[in-house]
Formats: structure tokens, sequence, C-alpha cells
């Protein structure tokens, strides 16, 4: 599919991001955290995972729906190879290289569709949404977890300014719009029109996290820091001070980073609740 820098980046690093100290990471903590809220049923037959990373998830999935037919939808290559490898034994399952833009499955195909903490990477997120409705069955249901636009406040906060000098407005404000990080209020709206005949619910809450800043540093980049990842002449100077910046933030419980988190819950009208 495209270049993509998000997804190249997903790729090169994907034996850092499905290691164990990722997944020990605040960023690998929360978002296993978020397993219990999925809804597989022993009765949904096709069950997607969106931007389905390393494949844990889909494992997870599998424990409780061991009869659905699992496909991951990934479009980062090295991510792809590691999930495929640790589904493999499941029969039926696959991953396949698509994206929320256009995730190549037929109409009216999904029973189930989630997603954790990718749909801030979509580019259009009024065609993922659109996309989603056009693939979930009548009955299909989703549940979309990803960050808000207020997440990382103090890190965003704290390295800006530095960014700003070394790498001027129009990278800086560049990076940042390759993330598409909506307000609750922006979710719900999109959601609820690309998916008229459904209810559509949306929750958001903040959950702040502490670490080192070596700890932080390990997953930070690929979310907001991307500069540092994307390179250039000014690069160690700037990462020097970042790291330096980041520090400073430091409490007794640790450095504090703020997730805001948006749960998108699409489902039938006449779901019971
Ligand atoms: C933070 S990781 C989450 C991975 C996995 N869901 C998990 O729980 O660990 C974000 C994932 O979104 C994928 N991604 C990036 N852009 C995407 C897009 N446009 N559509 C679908 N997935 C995308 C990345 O390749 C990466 O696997």
């Amino acid at each position: 599919m495209s270049a993509d820098p998000i997804v190249e980046t997903y790729s090169r690093r994907a034996d850092e991001y499905a290691g164990a100290e990722n997944q020990q990471s605040c960023w690998g903590l929360a978002t296993r955290e978020l397993w219990p809220s999925l809804d597989p049923r022993p009765s949904d037959r096709t069950i997607v995972d969106v931007g389905c990373g390393d494949g844990s998830a889909l494992r997870e999935v599998h424990r409780r729906a061991p009869g659905a037919r699992l496909v991951g939808v990934e479009p980062a290559a090295g991510l792809r190879d590691i999930a495929a490898g640790r589904i493999g034994d499941i029969a039926g399952a696959g991953v396949t290289d698509a994206r929320f833009e256009d995730l190549r499955l037929p109409a009216g195909s999904v029973d189930y569709l989630y997603s954790l903490m990718a749909f801030h990477w979509v580019s259009d997120p009024a065609a993922g949404a659109a996309e989603i409705g056009r693939v979930l069955a009548p009955d299909g249901r989703a549940d979309l977890f990803f960050i808000g636009r207020f997440s990382g406040r103090e890190f965003i906060k704290a390295t800006t300014p530095i960014f700003l000098r070394h790498f001027g407005p129009a990278r800086v404000f560049g990076a940042a719009r390759l993330r598409c990080q909506l307000t609750r209020e922006e979710a719900a709206k999109i959601f609820t029109d690309a998916l008229p005949a459904r209810r559509v619910t949306v929750r958001e809450w903040f959950d702040t996290r502490y670490d080192t800043v070596a700890g932080h540093m390990a997953w930070w980049v690929r979310i907001e820091g991307q500069l540092l990842e994307f390179g250039g002449p000014a690069r160690d100077d700037c990462e020097a001070e970042v790291r330096a910046a980041i520090g400073a933030l430091e409490t007794p419980a640790g450095v504090p980073y703020t997730l805001h988190l948006l749960h998108v819950r699409a489902e039938p009208r006449d779901a019971a609740r």
C-alpha cells in the first residue's frame, strides 16, 4: 500500500513493538487493560482487529470466541509477519495488508470489528468510519479504543518549544497532522454520521501513568515525538533537550503522562443495553 511514514516506522520497529519492554511500558499496559472491554461472542462468525499490531489481542479474542474466523488488518509489514506467526496455529485466522481507509473486506461480512490504539493514525476519519459501516453485518458491532485530542498534554507542552526551535513550524505541525486526535464530540459526530443505522456511543476518560524517562521515550517517540524518529541534522541535540525536558516533569511517583482515551461503540439500535 502507499508509503506512510507512520506505517514504515511501525514496520521497522516491529520487533521492539512486540518486545517485553514495550509490553510493560505505560503504552503496553494501558493497551492490555482494554482487553476485558472487548466484546467477542461465541456466536460471531467473523471478527476483525484493525491495526492488529503484533497480534496479541487476536489470541485473547480467540480464547473468548474460539469458533470465529479471525482477521487481523495491519498495514505495517514487519508487524504483519509477527502477528501471522502468533496466530498461525489458529484454524482460519489470517493477517491482511489493509487499513482503516480501505479494509479490503466484503460489504456486510463482519460480525465484530475492534481496534486498540490505532484509529488515531487514520488519514481520513470520516472515510475510516464509513468503511467500518460498510463491512459490518446488519447486526454487527464495533468497539474502537484510541487516543483523543488531549493525550500527552504534559509532554507536548514541555517539548513543543524544543521541536519548534530545532525543526521549525512546518515540520512540527506537519508531524502533528499525521495524528488524528479527535475530541469526544468530533468522534461522536463522525461515527454517528457514518453509521446512521446504528446506535453510536462515545466514552472518554483520562489515565495518568508514571514511568522513567527511558521507559516513556521507548514508546512516546512513535506517538508524539516522531520528529526524533524521522531524524535530520538537528536530531541528536534535540533528543538530548527533549529527554531533559521530560525528566524535569519527574515527581516522586515518576514522570507523568496522561492518556486521553476514547471508546467508540457502534451496535444495532435494538441491541439490549
Ligand atoms: C499503537 S499500535 C497498536 C497495535 C495493536 N492494536 C495493539 O494493541 O498493540 C498502532 C497500530 O496501528 C497501525 N496503523 C497505522 N496506521 C493505520 C491505518 N491507517 N489503518 C490501520 N492501522 C494502522 C500501526 O501499524 C500499528 O500496528
